[in-house]
């Protein structure tokens, strides 16, 4: 018995000195690369990382912060696990680096629950991917954008009718939610047919669940041992309810859509009909591949509502912040008093654009990508070794004096037509084959909730 228990504990003393040997190798193989000092010998720079997250303030600030007074740009600091940001052109335009599984693969469940699984933004097969976007990409061109308009315009309509009752009786707008709605409403309307109506049915558990979901994704991804304690088990569970909420109501509505289709009923020609009829022609996509068309489902959702209610409720607030903004006269002088806004007169509101593109500098509500890199490369003489991870942070980059003059002044004659473009620094839409495929979508709700929001504040100056 003693010499079972001696021998056990030999071969636990070899395991954990093989482990912090191999603790040891990948420290040596990453020091060269500067960056702070790492808190813990074994979890890296996770520490601070959870510090920063559970004092509530943004993570995104302290790698700011290193990148400015540190001057680790553009090789930043942070090295959870051998990851690093730099300057995106060389690697994000080419089809040869991969998403990072270490963030893409892990995504493919939340907490155990199949999640965004192999869809759009998860898929790491480049071949797998691209056989995708092709089938969705006719769903999102401005051909179809534009047949789209009747239902965005209504959708912003309500929206309007909302804040005017909200006015009549003195009551507070909170602008984030009446964003989550209106947004949420827009993507389930235009891309799935689908009427919420969440503005007026305040009890949804649907947005909720997106907002937990993406909670959930947060500590998931970032602490990956935030599910081994105990007091993190009702949140954990919450999330997942989440999930299936997310999944069993795409499961329902895409089941409805296909017996609609099959039964040769007047569907709606949106994004759900030509997913599903595109699927169909294509060879090596099974008819019945239910869980991919859901990963599809739930990807949609998390990545373009929430991204574009957020946008949103941070223009609104840097308007309201700057009134002369507000003065400008494009919106009188394109739209007048017309009651449907057409995607041509979107295109004419440059100024608005620019309101935008400012926004998504300040606030990149999608402030990043990550990439893997499979072979040895050298960045500014250094050294970087194949296996890594390297992320792209657009909040840093938005955020950078480097880049950008005074950045953390609003000005969107940054954007002017006829200004400098700013070169490979500034992507809050990613850049390459992966960039976002719903930017055309996001920017035609985007410019027209928020259009019809400036009209309405405006006539409440006047
Ligand atoms: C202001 C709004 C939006 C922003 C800032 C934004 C930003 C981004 C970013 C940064 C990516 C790359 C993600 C990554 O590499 O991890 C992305 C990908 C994607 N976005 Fe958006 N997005 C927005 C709205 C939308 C909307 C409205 C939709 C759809 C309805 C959408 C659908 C997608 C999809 C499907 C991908 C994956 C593309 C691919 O890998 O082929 N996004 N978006």
């Amino acid at each position: 018995m003693t010499y079972l228990l001696i021998c056990l504990l030999g071969l636990i003393f070899i395991t954990f000195l093989c482990f912090c040997l191999y603790i040891k190798y990948i420290h040596l193989k990453y020091d060269h690369i500067p960056g702070p000092p790492r808190d813990s010998f074994v979890f890296g720079h996770l520490t601070t990382i959870q510090r920063e997250m559970s004092n509530d303030r943004i993570v995104h600030d302290k790698f700011l912060e290193c990148a400015v007074k540190k001057k680790h740009y553009p090789i930043s600091p942070f090295k959870p696990n051998g990851h690093f940001s730099l300057s995106p052109q060389e690697v994000l335009m080419s089809p040869k680096y991969p998403k990072a599984p270490l963030v893409y693969k892990r995504l493919f469940n939340l907490f155990g629950q199949r999640f965004l699984g192999s869809g759009l933004v998860t898929a790491q097969n480049h071949d797998e991917w691209y056989k995708q976007r092709r089938i969705m990409d006719p769903a999102f061109s401005s051909l179809y954008l534009r047949g789209q308009m009747g239902a965005f315009n209504e959708r912003a309509e309500k929206l309007m009718d909302k804040l005017a009752d909200m006015a009549d009786t003195n009551t507070a707008a909170n602008m984030q939610h009446m964003f989550d709605c209106v947004t949420l409403d827009v993507i389930t309307k235009v891309a799935f047919g689908v009427e919420l109506d969440l503005l007026k049915e305040s009890d949804s558990p649907f947005p909720n669940a997106i907002v937990m979901c993406l909670k959930g994704v947060i500590h998931y991804l970032r602490d990956f041992t935030f599910q081994l304690y105990p007091k993190n088990k009702k949140f954990i569970n919450e999330v997942k309810k989440s999930c299936q909420l997310l999944r069993s109501t795409g499961r329902q509505w895409i089941n409805e859509r296909k017996m609609a289709v099959q039964n040769g009923e007047d569907v709606p020609k949106d994004i759900l009909t030509q997913i599903l009829k595109t699927a169909g022609k294509e060879e090596n996509i099974a008819n019945d591949d239910e869980e991919l068309m859901l990963d599809n489902f739930v990807t949609f959702f998390i990545a373009g509502q929430e991204s574009t209610a957020n946008q949103l409720a941070f223009a609104v607030m840097e308007l309201g912040r700057l009134p002369d903004i507000l003065t400008k006269q494009e919106v009188d002088d394109v739209i007048g008093m017309k009651q449907e806004i057409s995607f041509d007169d979107l295109g004419k509101m440059t100024y608005l654009s620019q309101v935008l593109k400012e926004t998504l500098r300040l606030y990149p509500t999608a402030p990043g990508t990550s990439r893997f890199i499979p072979n040895n490369i050298v960045i500014n003489g250094i050294p970087i070794p194949a296996g890594v991870s390297f992320v792209f942070n657009s909040y840093v980059c938005g955020r950078l004096d480097k880049f950008f003059e005074d950045p953390l002044k609003f000005d969107p004659e940054r954007f002017h037509p006829d200004a400098a473009k700013p070169y490979y620094c500034y992507y809050p839409f990613s850049l390459g084959p992966r960039s976002c495929l719903g930017q055309s979508f996001a920017q035609v709700s985007r410019l027209l909730l928020l259009d019809f929001c400036l009209q309405y504040i405006l006539f409440f100056n006047s």
